[in-house]
C-alpha cells in the first residue's frame, strides 16, 4: 500500500513551491553564496527552510526526507493513498488508531479523539494533518497550531520582536484557528531549533520555557531560563521536548501549558491538572482529561534518559555521504537506522538488537490491552450503577478511579515508543491503572477499597544472615 515515492517527493516539493510564492520574495537572501561573497545572511524573519538549505545543503536534503513513510512492527507509518477533495486536499493518510481498536472510541466518548485518530507520521505532514483533521469538527483552539507549525517569525510579528510578548498577544487574540493557519506556511523548519546566526540550538516554543522553569523551581533551581543555562547535551533534547509532550490548554485564554510544576511523572501531572475538566463521558458522567504524546515526559524515566542519551542521538544520528559528517535530519523511527542510531553504543548486532526492543514493545502491547479491558469494565459498570440509581457517592468514587485509570493508560498510549523509552515505567503504570479500575469497580460493589497502606503496614521482614 505504499504511494510511491516519487509521487510523494513531487507533491512536497510543489507545496514548497507554492509557500514560497505565497512568502512573496525571499529571492535576494535565497541566492547561493558565490566564492568569497558573504553567505546568505540568516535571521529571524526568513523562516523557509528552503533559504536555509542553500547554506546547509546536506541538512536540507535530510530534512526533507520526513515526507518518506515506512513501517515497523508498530512504529513508523503507512500511508494510504485517497482521492484528494476540495475540503481535504490530503492525498494520503495514515491508518486510523480508532479502526485498530473500537475500545479507544469508548474511552474518548464525547471527546474530540473519539472522531478521528490518526497513527502520527514524518514532520512534513504535520501543517496538513492538524489542518484537515476530522477533529477540526471541534473547533479546536487556534494554540493548536503552536507544534504543527514554524512559529518564530509569527511569534516575534505579534509581540513587536519579543517571542514570550507574542505568546502573550497570541493566546490573549482568542482568534479561531482558521485565522492562524493562515499567517503560517511552514511545519517545524530551521529557524525552530537553530539560531540563524550561529546555528546553535535554541528553544523557541514559549510554553516549553515555562514549563521547564516551573520543573526546575519544584527541584529548587530559581529563574531558570533554558536558553542561557542548558548545557548541548540537554538541548539535543528539549528542542524535541518543545512538542513531544502532554498539555492542556489553561483557562478563557486557553494558554497552552506543559503541566511540570510538580515533576514530570504521570501522578505528578495528574496533580498539577487537579480541577482541569476537559470534557465529561456520556456514558459514566465522569469528569476526564486527555493526555498527550509524552514522549519526553518518559523519556526521563528510562535507562537512556537518566543515562543523557539524547532523543537526537537515536532519532538524528550522524551520517556520512561524499565523505561529510553530518547530522541526519530525516527525523524518523530509530528502527529503520538501527546501524547509525544504536550501534554506535550498543555493539549487539542490529538484528538482535532490533528483537529486544519487540520483545519490551510486545509485553507492553500486551499489559496495555488488559489495562484497556480493565477500563472498559469499569466504565460498563458505572453506567449500569447509573441506570439501577445506586449510592451516588460510590459512583462519585468509581468517576474518580476512571479518571485516573484513564489518564494513566492514556499516557501511555499517547506516548509513541509502545513502552520503548521506558520500559519499567510503563509497566508499572499500567498495573496501577488496572489496580484503579479495580478499585472503581469494589467502590460500586460497596465492598472497602484497599489501598498499599496496607501493605506498608505490615510487620517488616525477618532477614536472617
Ligand atoms: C535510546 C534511543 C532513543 C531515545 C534516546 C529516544 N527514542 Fe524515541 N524511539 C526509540 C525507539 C526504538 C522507538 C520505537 C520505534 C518503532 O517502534 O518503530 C521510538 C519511538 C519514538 C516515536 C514514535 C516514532 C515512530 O516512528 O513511531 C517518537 C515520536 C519518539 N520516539 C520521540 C522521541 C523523543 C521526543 C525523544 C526524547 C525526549 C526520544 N524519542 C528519545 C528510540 C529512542
Ligand atoms: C505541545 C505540542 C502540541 C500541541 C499544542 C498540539 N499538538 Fe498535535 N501533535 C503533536 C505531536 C508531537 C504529534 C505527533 C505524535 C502523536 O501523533 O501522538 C501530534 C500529532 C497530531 C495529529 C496527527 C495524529 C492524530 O492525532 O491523528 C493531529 C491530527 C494533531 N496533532 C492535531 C492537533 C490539534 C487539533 C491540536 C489542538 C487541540 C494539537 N494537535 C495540538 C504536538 C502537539
Ligand atoms: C527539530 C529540530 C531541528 C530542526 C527543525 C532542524 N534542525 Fe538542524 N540540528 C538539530 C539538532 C538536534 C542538531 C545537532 C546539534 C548538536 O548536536 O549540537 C542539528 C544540527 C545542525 C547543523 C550542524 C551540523 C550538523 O549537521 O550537525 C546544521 C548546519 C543544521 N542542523 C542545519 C539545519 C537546517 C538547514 C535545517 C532546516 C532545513 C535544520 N537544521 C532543521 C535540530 C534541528
Ligand atoms: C514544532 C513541534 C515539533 C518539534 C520541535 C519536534 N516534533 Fe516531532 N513531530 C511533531 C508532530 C506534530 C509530529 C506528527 C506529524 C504528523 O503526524 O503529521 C511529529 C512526528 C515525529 C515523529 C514520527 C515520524 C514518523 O516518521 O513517523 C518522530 C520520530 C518525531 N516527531 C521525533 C522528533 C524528535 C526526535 C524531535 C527533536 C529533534 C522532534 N520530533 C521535534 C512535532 C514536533
Ligand atoms: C549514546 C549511547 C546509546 C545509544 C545511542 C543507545 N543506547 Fe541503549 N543503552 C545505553 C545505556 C547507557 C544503557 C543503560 C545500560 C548500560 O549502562 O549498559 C542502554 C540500555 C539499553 C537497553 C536495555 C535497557 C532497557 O531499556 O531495557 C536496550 C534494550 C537498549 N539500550 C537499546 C537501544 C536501542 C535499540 C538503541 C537505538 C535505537 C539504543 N539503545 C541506543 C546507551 C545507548
Amino acid at each position: 500500500m505504499h504511494m510511491p515515492y516519487f509521487f510523494r517527493r513531487v507533491l512536497f516539493s510543489v507545496s514548497l513551491v507554492a509557500s514560497v510564492a505565497f512568502l512573496g520574495a525571499p529571492s535576494v537572501q535565497a541566492q547561493a553564496p558565490a566564492k568569497g561573497q558573504a553567505p546568505v545572511d540568516l535571521n529571524d524573519t526568513i523562516d523557509d527552510p528552503a533559504v536555509w538549505g542553500k547554506l546547509y545543503p546536506d541538512q536540507y536534503r535530510t530534512y526533507l526526507k520526513t515526507v518518506d513513510q515506512a513501517h515497523t512492527k508498530y512504529g513508523g507509518s503507512e500511508a494510504f493513498p485517497r482521492s484528494p477533495t476540495a475540503a481535504d486536499p490530503r492525498s494520503s493518510l495514515t491508518r486510523s488508531k480508532l479502526e485498530q481498536d473500537p475500545r479507544l472510541k469508548a474511552m474518548w466518548a464525547g471527546y474530540a479523539f473519539s472522531i478521528d485518530y490518526r497513527e502520527r507520521r514524518g514532520h512534513a505532514y504535520m501543517l496538513d494533518d492538524q489542518t484537515y483533521t476530522g477533529r477540526q469538527k471541534t473547533n479546536p483552539p487556534s494554540m493548536c497550531i503552536n507544534c504543527h507549525a514554524s512559529l518564530v517569525t509569527t511569534y516575534l510579528k505579534m509581540g513587536d520582536g519579543d517571542l514570550m510578548k507574542g505568546f502573550d498577544v497570541f493566546a490573549k487574540s482568542h482568534m479561531p484557528y482558521p485565522e492562524i493557519r493562515r499567517q503560517v506556511q511552514h511545519p517545524v523548519a530551521c529557524i525552530d531549533c537553530h539560531d540563524p546566526q550561529t546555528m546553535q540550538l535554541r528553544i523557541t516554543r514559549p510554553a516549553f520555557i515555562e514549563g521547564i522553569r516551573a520543573l526546575k523551581a519544584s527541584q529548587g533551581v530559581k529563574n531558570y531560563d533554558v536558553n542561557t543555562m542548558a548545557t548541548r547535551e540537554e538541548m539535543r533534547s528539549y528542542v524535541c521536548g518543545q512538542c513531544h509532550v502532554t498539555y492542556y490548554f489553561k483557562g478563557p485564554d486557553k494558554r497552552l501549558t506543559y503541566p511540570w510544576d510538580n515533576g514530570l511523572k504521570v501522578e505528578n501531572i495528574i496533580t498539577s491538572e487537579e480541577g482541569v475538566n476537559e470534557w465529561v463521558h456520556p456514558d459514566t458522567g465522569a469528569k476526564l482529561i486527555k493526555p498527550r504524546h509524552p514522549e519526553f515526559e518518559m523519556w526521563n524515566q528510562g535507562v537512556h534518559g537518566k543515562s543523557g542519551v539524547a532523543c537526537v542521538d537515536c532519532h538524528m544520528p550522524e551520517m556520512k555521504e561524499n565523505g561529510k559528517t553530518f547530522t541526519d535530519h530525516q527525523v524518523n523511527s530509530p528502527l529503520l537506522k538501527i546501524d547509525r542510531a544504536c550501534t554506535g553504543c550498543h555493539k549487539t548486532p542490529p538484528a538482535e538488537l532490533k528483537a529486544r526492543v519487540e520483545d519490551i514493545q510486545d509485553r507492553y502491547f500486551d499489559l496495555r490491552n488488559h489495562a484497556l479491558d480493565a477500563l472498559m469494565d469499569l466504565i460498563g459498570d458505572i453506567k449500569a450503577a447509573r441506570t439501577a440509581n445506586a449510592d451516588a457517592r460510590l459512583i462519585e468514587q468509581a468517576q474518580t478511579a476512571q479518571r485516573k485509570g484513564q489518564f494513566m493508560i492514556d499516557f501511555i498510549m499517547s506516548e509513541n515508543s509502545m513502552g520503548f523509552h521506558a520500559p519499567e515505567e510503563s509497566l508499572r503504570i499500567l498495573g496501577d491503572a488496572i489496580n484503579q479500575c479495580r478499585m472503581g469497580q469494589l467502590a460500586l460493589h460497596g465492598a472497602p477499597v484497599p489501598s498499599h497502606t496496607v501493605l506498608a503496614e505490615l510487620p517488616a521482614p525477618v532477614v536472617s544472615h
